[in-house]
C-alpha cells in the first residue's frame, strides 16, 4: 500500500487503452472526465470482417503519440502534473496490449510517476462513475462487446470483482458480426443489424436461447453461449436459399436480436435477484443496442433493479475508463505496478491491479 498521506483526494490520472482496435487516451481528476480521445482502426479491418491482431498493433503504434498529445491539449494539463499513469494490462490482443503498456512504462520512467497496470473489464465498469458519480455497491455489471460477454458481481471497483459467468464460446458482439457477415451486411455487424431489425418482426423465426434449458442452468446459470445461435441462423438462411426462397433479412435480424437480448437480460436480472443486488450497470459496444437497452430497462424496472448505463461513447473501448479505474485504485491505496509487468491476454477480471 502507498502512504495515504501522500495520496491526493482527487488524483490526476492518465489512462491508456490498446487491448483491441481502439487507441484510447483519457485523463481524469478523480471522478471528473477531463479528456477522452480515441483513434479507431476499425476501417482497416472492414474487409476482413473482424479485427486482425497484427494490423491493430501497427495502427496503435501510429496512433498512440498523436492521441496522447490531443488528450493533454484537451485537458489542458502537463504530463508533469500527473499523479499516476494507468494502462490496460489485459485481457486483450497480445500485440495490441504491448503497445499501450510500453508507452505507459516509458512515460512512467521518464516522468518518474507511478504506473498502474489495470484490468480492461474492470475499466468498463469504472467508467460509469464519470457519468453518474460513485458506483453503487454491490452492483451487477453486464459487459457485452465484440471481445467479451460477462456478468460480474462488483463489491469494490478497486479491489473486489467476482465473475459470475461469461460466454463459453463467442462474445455477443462477435455473434452480431458473424451473422451480419453471413447475411452479406457490413462490418461491424451490430449497428447494421440493430437498424435492419427495426424493420423486421422479432417473432418471425424462433432462434435458440443458448444455455437456458433446465439441464444447462444447473452448470451454466450465469454463462452464455452464442455460437449455436449463429449456426442456427446460418442453417435457416441456407435452407431458404436451397429452396430458392428469398431471405427476409430484416426478419432474420429482428429474430436473431431478440434471442440475444432475451438471454442477456434474463440472465442479468436472474444474477441480480440470486445475489440480492438491486443495482445493475451495462457496458461494452453491444450496450448501444436499442433492443437490449429497451428490454433491460423493462425487465430491471419490473424487478425493482436500478439500471445505470454510461453514454455510448464511454461504453466502447476508451482510455477514460482506464484512467477512471486508475483513480479509484490510487484512492484505495493500491500499490503501483512494477515497470517489469507483462501484458496478459487472459487476465482474469478478479485481478484488477497487476
Ligand atoms: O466494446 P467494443 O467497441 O469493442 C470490443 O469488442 O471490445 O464492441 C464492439 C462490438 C462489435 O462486435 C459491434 O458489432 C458491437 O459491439 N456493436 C453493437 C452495436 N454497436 C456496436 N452490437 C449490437 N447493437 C449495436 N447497436
Ligand atoms: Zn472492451
Amino acid at each position: 500500500m502507498t502512504d495515504t498521506a501522500l495520496t491526493p483526494a482527487e488524483p490526476l490520472v492518465l489512462g491508456i487503452e490498446s487491448s483491441c482496435d481502439e487507441t484510447g487516451v483519457g485523463i481524469v481528476r478523480g471522478n471528473e472526465l477531463l479528456a477522452h480521445e480515441v483513434a479507431s482502426s476499425v476501417d482497416l479491418h472492414v474487409r476482413y470482417g473482424g479485427v486482425v491482431p497484427e494490423v491493430a498493433a501497427r495502427a496503435h503504434l501510429e496512433a498512440m503519440v498523436p492521441t496522447l498529445e490531443r488528450a493533454c491539449q484537451t485537458a489542458g494539463v502537463d504530463l508533469s502534473d500527473l499523479d499516476g499513469i494507468a494502462v490496460t494490462a489485459g485481457p486483450g490482443l497480445m500485440g495490441a496490449l504491448v503497445v499501450g503498456l510500453s508507452t505507459a512504462k516509458a512515460l512512467a520512467a521518464w516522468l518518474d510517476k507511478p504506473l498502474y497496470g489495470v484490468n480492461h473489464l474492470a475499466g468498463h465498469v469504472a467508467v460509469d462513475l464519470l457519468d453518474h458519480g460513485p458506483l453503487p455497491t454491490p452492483c451487477i455489471a453486464l459487459l457485452v462487446s465484440g471481445g467479451h460477454t460477462s456478468l460480474l458481481l462488483v463489491e469494490d471497483i478497486a479491489t473486489t470483482i467476482t465473475e459470475l459467468g461469461a460466454t463459453i464460446d463467442d462474445a455477443a458482439g462477435e455473434a452480431y458480426d458473424k451473422v451480419a457477415r453471413l447475411l452479406g451486411l457490413a462490418y461491424p455487424g451490430g449497428p447494421v443489424i440493430d437498424k435492419a431489425a427495426q424493420l423486421g418482426d422479432p417473432k418471425a423465426i424462433h432462434f435458440p436461447r443458448g444455455l437456458t434449458a433446465r439441464h444447462d442452468l444447473e452448470k451454466h446459470r450465469f454463462d452464455f453461449s452464442f455460437s449455436g445461435l449463429k449456426t442456427a441462423v446460418a442453417r435457416w438462411v441456407e435452407l431458404r436459399q436451397r429452396d430458392g426462397l428469398d431471405v427476409p433479412v430484416n426478419d432474420v435480424c429482428a429474430s436473431f436480436q431478440e434471442a440475444v437480448a432475451d438471454v442477456l437480460t434474463r440472465k442479468a436480472v436472474d444474477a441480480a435477484q440470486f445475489h440480492g443486488v438491486n443495482h445493475m450497470l451495462i457496458g461494452g459496444g453491444v450496450a448501444a443496442n436499442s433492443r437490449l437497452r429497451g428490454l433491460l430497462e423493462e425487465r430491471t424496472a419490473a424487478a425493482g433493479i436500478e439500471l445505470r448505463r454510461p453514454r455510448p461513447a464511454l461504453c466502447t473501448d476508451n482510455g477514460a475508463m482506464i484512467a477512471a479505474l486508475g483513480a479509484q485504485v490510487i484512492k484505495a491505496g493500491g500499490r503501483p505496478s512494477s515497470l517489469d509487468i507483462s501484458a496478459n491476454s487472459g487476465l482474469p477480471v478478479s485481478t484488477i491491479l497487476v
